[in-house]
Formats: structure tokens, sequence, C-alpha cells
């Protein structure tokens, strides 16, 4: 209530980069969020579970892109999440795409970005890993991307032996050369390779589709790709892909409470497609328990959330997982692991 009364609001009156930058600043003092931590963190054990054999206190995950440096973990890790994706990490350091590339639609709880990947690159995360992690106690996925297989390798090799898990984000909007893993052939190349170095839990951070036919059948596709060629699992979706002409470059990435119904359409579809044994963590619009708790029956093995962070605050896990448990009770439902996923069709 008092994060979006007062910080929220005074947040909205600056400039969206300045308001990103300043929240990260805050969010780097460690000593004042202990404290508050003592009042956010609630453990819940019927909504304990796992995603490919790495233990979760809930299915409410962090989505990658808030802390893409590594830099907030020992903070974000006392909000209650169930893990943090971090990243996405590239190579060499990169300055991203240039401003504006951040907007905030306040009435619609939306962000449109067209970042480009602003990095400080792999050596600096690495440092950053090394030094935290020791103080972390919840599972970490590290999301990794790159235009060419020896990058992504390279990022693998070096972080994948620090964390819970690696996504390899394919579907940046921002970033057309991602698009050269939009095909199944060379996706499954990059995943053979991943393959051969070790088999630590490996997610594949798939592009949204619409309803169109064409569209379907290459997501599909896609999908086959990465279970056939020896991913855990997928990330059903991005943010999508839209045209604005408030951002320098014109077009960029839409996230927010608006994709949630096109989110469980997509994951209700891969769960049927692909069957049980996979995982996968649906990402797009999930703001609210009833979002998590409609995405697991479609199918979703956990969630995650970017936009429902930056608008509902620090106590958003917590909120979330109330509803959840609200949710379950009025359907009868004492643990997660009762919820059959992919039985409803949205
Ligand atoms: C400002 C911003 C930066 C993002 N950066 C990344 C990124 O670096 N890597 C990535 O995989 N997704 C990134 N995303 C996408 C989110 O991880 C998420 O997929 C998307 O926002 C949809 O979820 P939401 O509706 O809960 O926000 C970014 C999103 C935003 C708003």
């Amino acid at each position: 209530m008092l994060y979006r009364v007062l910080i929220l609001r005074l947040l909205s009156l600056m400039p969206p980069e300045l308001a990103q930058s300043l929240a990260e600043r805050c969010l780097r003092i460690k000593p004042p969020w202990r404290f508050i931590a003592q009042y956010i963190k609630t453990d819940i054990s019927q909504l304990n579970t796992d995603l490919c054999g790495i233990p979760l206190s809930s299915p409410i995950g962090l989505a990658a892109g808030f802390d893409k440096d590594f830099r907030m973990l020992n903070t974000l890790s006392l909000f209650d999440f169930g893990y943090l994706t971090c990243g996405t990490v590239i190579v060499n350091p990169q300055p991203g795409n240039p401003k504006p590339r951040l907007i905030r639609d306040v009435s619609d709880r939306a962000i449109i970005n067209s970042m480009g990947f602003p990095s400080k690159g792999l050596q600096f995360v690495e440092n950053a890993i090394k030094q935290d992690r020791t103080d972390v106690l919840l599972p970490i996925i590290a999301s990794i991307s790159g235009i060419d297989l020896e990058s992504i390798k390279t990022s693998y090799l070096r972080l994948s032996p620090l964390v819970s898990a690696i996504e390899v984000n394919i579907s940046s909007p921002n970033t057309a050369g991602l698009k050269v893993f939009h095909d199944p052939a060379r996706l499954s190349e990059m995943i053979k390779m991943i393959r051969e170095i070790d088999s630590r839990p490996l997610f594949i951070k798939l592009p949204p589709h619409n309803e169109e036919i064409t569209e379907i059948n290459s997501a599909l596709s896609l999908a086959s790709a990465c279970i056939d060629s020896g991913a855990n699992g997928i990330t059903v979706s991005n943010s999508h892909p839209i045209e604005d002409d408030r951002l320098s470059v014109g077009h960029g990435g839409l996230s927010g409470a608006g994709l949630i119904n096109r989110t469980l359409k997509m994951v209700s579809r891969f769960r049927s497609y692909l069957g049980p044994d996979i995982a996968i963590n649906a990402c797009g619009g999930i703001f609210s328990g009833d979002d998590v708790f409609n995405a697991l029956l479609a199918g979703a093995n956990t969630t995650q959330m970017y936009t429902a962070f930056i608008y509902r605050g620090p106590t958003v896990v917590k909120s979330m997982k109330n509803e959840l448990l609200n949710r379950m009770k009025t359907e009868g439902i004492t643990r997660l692991s009762e919820i059959n996923h992919g039985y409803v069709n949205y």
C-alpha cells in the first residue's frame, strides 16, 4: 500500500530510466532491506515445489532483465522469490540502444522497452556472483545470450558452475541478430553444443507467437527442437514486439498485465504438444496469485514476473503467495502438486 501510494507515485514523476537506476541504487544498500525482509518472508510449505530437481520455496520467480549485471543478488534474495533469473549477460560490455528506451504506461500496468541488452559483460558478472553467492540462499538462473555459438558457449562455460541453471534468451525483440536461433536447426545445434559440456538444467526463453497457424507451427517446431536436442524446459515467453515512436529506435517489447491471456494460451498449447515431462516457466503478465494458479493449470511448472515487481513493489511475492493460497483454498487444493498441470485449455 505504502509502496503504491507514495514510492511508485514519486518514481512515476521521474523519467523511467532515472527512476529505475535510483531504485537499483537503493536495492544495492543491504542493511535496511535485511530489516524489512523479516516482514516480507513467509515460509509456506504448501507452496514448495521444484524445477528440474531444484527445490523452490514457491513457483514465483523473478524474470530476466531486472538485475542484468547481478548487482542486486543479496537484496533481491530477501524478497521471497522462489528463484531469481538474472541477466541477460553478454560476453563483452555494451551500452545498449540510445535513450529513450524505457516507457511506463501506468494505466495499463505496462512497460515498453528497447533496452537492447545494456551489459557490463561476462567478467563483471562472474566477479559479482563470486562475491555475493555465499549470502544468497535461493536458486539463481543466469540468463545468457549471443548471436553466435561461440559467445553462448563462452558464457555458458563460465557461468553455469556458479548458478543453479541457465536460461538462454533467444527472444529479445530488441536484438535482431537473435533471430538466427529462431531456425530450429540452428537452435538444435546450439543446444547440442551446450549438452556436450554438461547436463545442468537448461531452459530456452522462446519468443511469443500469435494465433495464426503459420506462427503456431513455427513455435511448436522451435519447442520440439529445444526438447529433442536436450534442453530441460522452455520459458514462455518474452515481451511482445511493438512499434512505438516514443522509443529512439521506434520499436521495442511490451511487458505487463495485458500479456496474461496470451501467455496462458501459449503455455497450454506447448504443454499439450510437448507432454508432461518438460519444464515450462510461464512469463508475461503474471501479476497476481490467480495468474500464477491459472498458469499452473495451463501447464506451467513455475512463473516469472518482471513488470508486477515494478508496479506492486517489494512485497509482491508475499501478496501473491497469499492470493495463491486463497485460490487454492477456494479450489479445494492443499498442495501445488495436486494441480493437474495442462488439463485446462485457454
Ligand atoms: C526493462 C526490461 C528489460 C528486460 N530485459 C530482459 C533481458 O535482459 N532478458 C530477458 O530475457 N528478458 C528481459 N525482459 C523481459 C522480461 O524478462 C519478461 O519476459 C517480460 O517483461 C514479460 O514479463 P512481465 O509481463 O512479467 O514483465 C525485460 C523486460 C523489461 C520491461
